[in-house]
């Protein structure tokens, strides 16, 4: 028991809590020791299984590659299965894309996406270029360079003291915006913002932007309002800022498209991407960087000093195409647009819970906030942690939801994204809300009760 307890601590986050073990997974399903199944809506933590769990292809694949060669000298050598796999990431693209390599995870992926801006200034003689701009309330990474590029307070906020050497504009947050403000007006400030940003900082000193197409789990599935991204890469283009996407989340189908940025027909300078590629067999991330980037090093000669030793890894690379074999024969990305345009209509009747303040989402990256007020959108108080007390419900009910908090100001603001697989139909997307519908209904009851006896205890 004593051991058990232990290694449970060792590999999940909460050190006082003993998780429930998970035995094995079958498309959008995942089953405990007990037998119990679970509906994962969050697809991993989080959405990283777009395939689907239990797919003995792919272990197939593994094991073949494996007997074969599992690690190459990549300072000497290449591999017809690294190779043709970086060709098939670029041409998975949009048009304008020449290079890719991959790495292990989201961070490695953004921060090398970051050195590549960096040095692809210094490269070309300007040297002044070193600060990153990115929004306030998104994530880009668990690393200590990452968390300061990122926008996420609650995480920065122990590393406080090595942070803080780049600026932060606000997120394009179409739910809260200023009172009285037509969404065009709301982009025009916005993008007034970004450019008094860039001035005032100096545009000389900007290397790059960096930006998640829709923000995820940092604010629970916020799409940009419309022209918004347009708006962004004309500014870019403007000071000779680099516009990276951090597609970690949305690439790879999520939003029913190959790439997030996709959905806005904005075509960045770099694009960082993980999770979904490898569906969760293994651990896969990859860089795709613009022929405008990547000339500058062919025509200087310089090789670019992003080295890591799992680096373009063959295993990664024969997974990440057979993901992409998948997604093809399968059809799943048109099946994430046809089931997520289905899925927000469904969501949408969570609004007659007075407590659901919005529904939001692209493709299959969906996201609720929840509000103590529909009309005021007052957020709950932290101490409620009405998103998390719903993700635990839900647990107990069979779905697998990835509640989340901060979407207000970093601190306030409950939300719960819903990712599940994108091979899901539309029965199991019914059982989603069904369960969150018992979920509300049940939360809801708890804080009547609770008021009803702080109003007992104060008359
Ligand atoms: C948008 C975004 N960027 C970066 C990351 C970091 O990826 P990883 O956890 O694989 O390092 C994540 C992870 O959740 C993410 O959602």
């Amino acid at each position: 028991m004593i051991k058990s307890l232990i290694h449970s601590m060792a590999v999940c986050p909460d050190m006082n809590k003993v998780y429930p073990k998970i035995e094995y997974g079958k498309g959008v399903y995942i089953y405990d020791q007990s037998g119990k199944k679970y509906l994962d809506a969050s697809s991993g933590s989080s959405a990283v299984s777009n395939i689907g769990h239990g797919r003995s292809e792919i272990a197939d694949v593994i094991y073949q590659q494996v007997s074969k060669i599992s690690v190459l000298p990549t300072h000497a050598f290449n591999s017809e299965v690294v190779e043709n796999y970086l060709d098939r990431l670029v041409s998975f693209a949009p048009a304008g894309f020449s290079k890719a390599w991959t790495v292990m995870s989201g961070t490695e992926a953004v921060e090398s996406a970051v050195k590549l801006a960096l040095q692809f200034h210094q490269i070309r003689g300007d040297f002044s270029r070193y600060k990153i701009i990115s929004r306030w309330n998104t994530y880009h990474g668990n690393s200590v360079f990452m968390l300061d590029v990122g926008g996420m307070k609650i995480r920065r906020e122990l590393y406080s003291q090595w942070l803080n050497n780049f600026p932060h504009i606000s997120p394009a947050y179409n739910y809260r915006k200023p009172a009285g403000l037509s969404e065009e007006e709301f982009v025009q400030n916005l993008l007034v913002e970004f450019e008094t940003t860039i001035v005032e900082e100096g545009p000389e000193s900007i290397a790059a932007f960096i930006a998640e197409p829709v923000i995820a789990s940092a604010m629970g599935a916020v799409p940009p309002p419309a022209n918004y991204f347009a708006g962004i890469s004309r500014i870019c283009k403007k000071y000779g800022i680099l516009f990276i996407t951090d597609e970690i989340l949305t690439g790879f189908g999520r939003t029913g498209k190959n790439f997030g940025m996709d959905n806005f027909d904005v075509v960045p300078d770099i694009i960082a991407s993980g999770k979904g590629m490898s569906g969760g067999y293994f651990p896969l991330s990859a860089v795709i960087a613009s022929a405008y980037v990547a000339q500058a090093f062919i025509d200087t000669k310089t090789p670019f000093l992003g080295g890591y030793t799992f680096a373009c890894n063959p295993v990664g690379c024969a997974v990440g195409n057979t993901v992409m074999d998948i997604l093809e024969r399968e059809n799943i990305i048109a099946n994430a647009q046809k089931m997520g345009n289905l899925f927000l209509k469904k969501l949408e009747v969570l609004k007659e819970f007075e407590i659901v303040g919005d529904v939001r989402g692209v493709g299959l990256l969906c996201g609720i906030e929840l509000v103590q007020n529909q009309y005021t959108k007052e957020p709950f108080p932290v101490s409620v942690a009405i998103s998390k007390k719903i993700g635990e419900k839900a647990i107990q009910k069979g779905v697998v939801l990835y509640p989340g908090r901060g979407s207000v100001d970093g601190v306030l603001g409950d939300h719960i994204q819903i990712s599940p697989p994108l091979v899901i139909n539309e029965g199991q997307l019914d059982e989603i809300v069904d369960v969150l519908k018992q979920c509300l209904k049940e939360v809801m009851s708890e804080i009547k009760k609770t008021t009803l006896s702080y109003e007992n205890i104060e008359s």
